[in-house]
């Protein structure tokens, strides 16, 4: 979910609708905001996007403070009475959250038992009981901490009072929220993104810190209530990149994008002497553990799985990769010197986030590598290596995707060369190979069209099969098809289709395989055999030297190891032409959300 709030002089509904729609990535299902004026509080909901909360708010509506939310649904299905911001039994406490409160329940039962609630949302649940807290402490602030320090789990808060014009009460616990700094006005926003248009100076919120945001002041207190002195930092985001341009979805334009930020890679991570440029410290770590671990969720984890055949490979440092979700119930045994690696687009992804928090009071050192250097897994983590591939708005995950794999590449050749080990092989030069590779296949966009119309118009399934290298693409391949097509998919180990999978085929089912590996070339055409067989239509992307005359598509040359960079272009563009034909949204596929904030 992404939460906005502003406190100042101008038309507070456009701040705070310009804000939601740059945090829609965050979820869509459902948005509101609520605003204050001399005729007191103004809530408008929908089901819906924010175009819709656009069209319905009062065109007249003028108020110098308010809040706003865009929800992707946990408790309660996204609905009307459940989009946020939810009030109290009098209507004068007004709120948003993000995050879920896991102690629910307990409050409802301890606190609430007089109260009837509206909604089915864990959030009400908060706002009623400042409420009744108020009653008690006849101080709000003093009502609003007490609150706070009664919650269990995730939150990012933002309130109104309506007998309050001057100020906005702010809280945060794991979920992400930041305070922006203006001339006569401030603002509140889960990502500094949503309100870059009026500022680019931010202060950080620390969890368990309660925030006091006037017009002309901002006031950090503990949950005991004593002030904190914090210093704002610059936001490094241009706001043009957080525009379309002449294209028509971002997913497009996020996929062109990859062969300018693999060249911005080069240049980040080379030095004077063409050698690569990495902070000490991560070489440090690296060259002192025993065993890397990575953590990561969806898209992110497809890349960690490359990313260990490339340290184990080059760099000859075991590596575990896990899913986050599951790490934090199902912990492996550690080796004596683990060194924990985060891999994550957003660096908020509330399920890895959790693994950090648990890993630190274990005392393991953390790497986070991400796209967003002052994102809470930055932050937290003792080091971070950035991604610099611009900001990521499509919910499909493309230019992160093969930046991660680039930045890992390289570290894995660092540590190599840490260690002393002998290698033939220079990430620097073969990345600028591979952008040029990348440049080639993203102008060959039409065939690409073509070939999606002919395998996925029609499809209620699709299978991908690859081996080595390819069996983590093919992963990633059928993960993009069923995030924005919504067609069945699953990536498949080519030699385990037959145990099981095969079952499925029938006639006429799409299975699309890649085959860049040559030691595997031959068994993965074997496969194709198979599946062909029994009436499956097949579609081979092979890399150049290994391709025949049968072969749909055919990738330009690059180091075997760098193969997922390229193979996985055709694969993007095959989902996106696929969900254009399915007349889906492209951007923001259904029940899904860029950055999942909650575990
Ligand atoms: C969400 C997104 C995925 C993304 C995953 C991990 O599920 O829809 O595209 O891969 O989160 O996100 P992260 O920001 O941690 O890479």
């Amino acid at each position: 979910c992404g939460i906005v709030g502003y406190i100042g002089n101008n038309n507070t509904k456009e701040v705070l609708l310009n804000g939601l729609e740059k945090l829609e990535y965050r979820g869509y299902d459902s948005a509101g905001i609520a605003t204050l004026n001399e005729n007191g509080i103004h809530v408008t909901k929908v089901k819906g996007r924010i175009a819709a909360l656009r069209e319905k708010v009062d065109a007249e509506l003028h108020a110098t403070m308010g809040i706003g939310h865009t929800r992707w649904a946990t408790h309660g299905a996204p609905s009307e009475d459940n989009a946020h911001p939810h009030q109290s039994a009098s209507g004068r406490f007004t709120i948003v959250h993000n995050g879920v409160i896991e102690n629910y329940y307990e409050i409802r039962d301890e606190y609430l038992t007089d109260v009837s609630l509206k909604s089915e949302t864990d959030t009400e649940i908060v706002v009623q009981l400042i409420e009744i807290l108020n009653k008690e402490y006849n101080d709000v602030a003093e009502a609003f901490r007490k609150a706070v320090a009664l919650l269990k789990g995730s939150y990012a808060f933002a309130l109104i009072d309506e007998q309050n014009k001057d100020q906005i009460y702010v809280a945060k616990n794991k979920s992400p929220l930041l305070v922006g700094l203006g001339d006569g006005f401030n603002l509140v926003a889960s990502d500094a993104m949503a309100t870059l248009k009026e500022t680019d100076q931010y202060l950080e919120i620390h969890d368990q810190e309660i925030v006091i945001v006037k017009r002309d002041q901002v006031e950090i207190q503990t949950l005991e209530g004593e002030s904190i002195d914090r210093k704002p930092y610059t936001a490094q985001i241009d706001a043009t990149d957080i525009e379309k341009g002449t294209y028509p979805h971002f997913m497009l334009k996020e996929i062109d994008e990859q062969p300018p930020v693999i060249r911005r890679i080069i240049q980040e991570y080379q030095d004077d002497h063409d050698n690569i440029k990495l902070d000490p410290e991560v070489r440090q770590a690296m060259r002192d553990t025993d065993r890397v671990y990575i953590i990561a969720a969806g898209t992110s984890y497809h890349a960690g799985l490359v990313g260990k055949q490339f340290m184990e490979k080059l760099a000859n440092v075991p590596v575990e990769v896990h899913i986050a979700s599951e790490f934090s119930y199902n912990m492996p045994l550690l080796s004596e010197k683990p060194l924990f690696v985060f891999i994550s687009q957003s660096g908020e992804t509330a399920d890895s986030r959790s693994v950090l928090v648990r890993i630190k009071e274990l005392g393991h050192p953390a790497l986070t590598i991400t796209n967003v250097p002052g994102s809470t897994l930055s932050r937290e983590a003792n080091y971070t290596l950035h991604l610099h591939a611009g900001p990521e708005i499509a919910v499909a995950s493309t230019k992160a995707y093969t930046a991660q794999i680039a930045v890992l590449a390289i570290l894995a050749v660092d540590t190599a060369k840490a260690k002393g080990l002998d290698l033939d092989f220079d990430p620097l030069q073969e990345l600028g190979i591979v952008a040029s590779v990348m440049e080639s296949l993203t102008d060959q966009k039409d065939e690409f069209e073509m070939l999606a119309k002919e395998l996925f118009a029609e499809t209620r399934n699709a299978f991908f099969i690859g081996r080595g290298m390819d069996y983590y693409v093919v992963q990633e391949a059928a993960l993009k098809l069923k995030e924005i097509s919504y067609i069945q998919a699953e990536g498949f180990a080519g030699g385990e289709l037959k145990h099981g999978t095969i079952a499925l085929i029938e006639d006429g089912t799409p299975v699309i395989a890649i085959n860049t590996q040559a030691n595997v070339n031959l068994s993965i055409r074997g496969n194709v055999q198979e599946v062909a067989a029994r009436g499956a239509k097949t579609c081979v992307v092979s890399l150049e030297g290994l391709e025949k005359d049968t072969d749909s598509f055919v990738v330009p040359q690059v180091h075997e190891l760098l193969t997922p960079l390229v193979s996985v272009v055709p694969m993007q563009l095959l989902a996106y032409y696929a969900a254009l034909h399915r007349d889906c949204d492209v951007d923001k596929p259904r029940n899904l959300a860029k950055s999942v904030t909650v575990e």
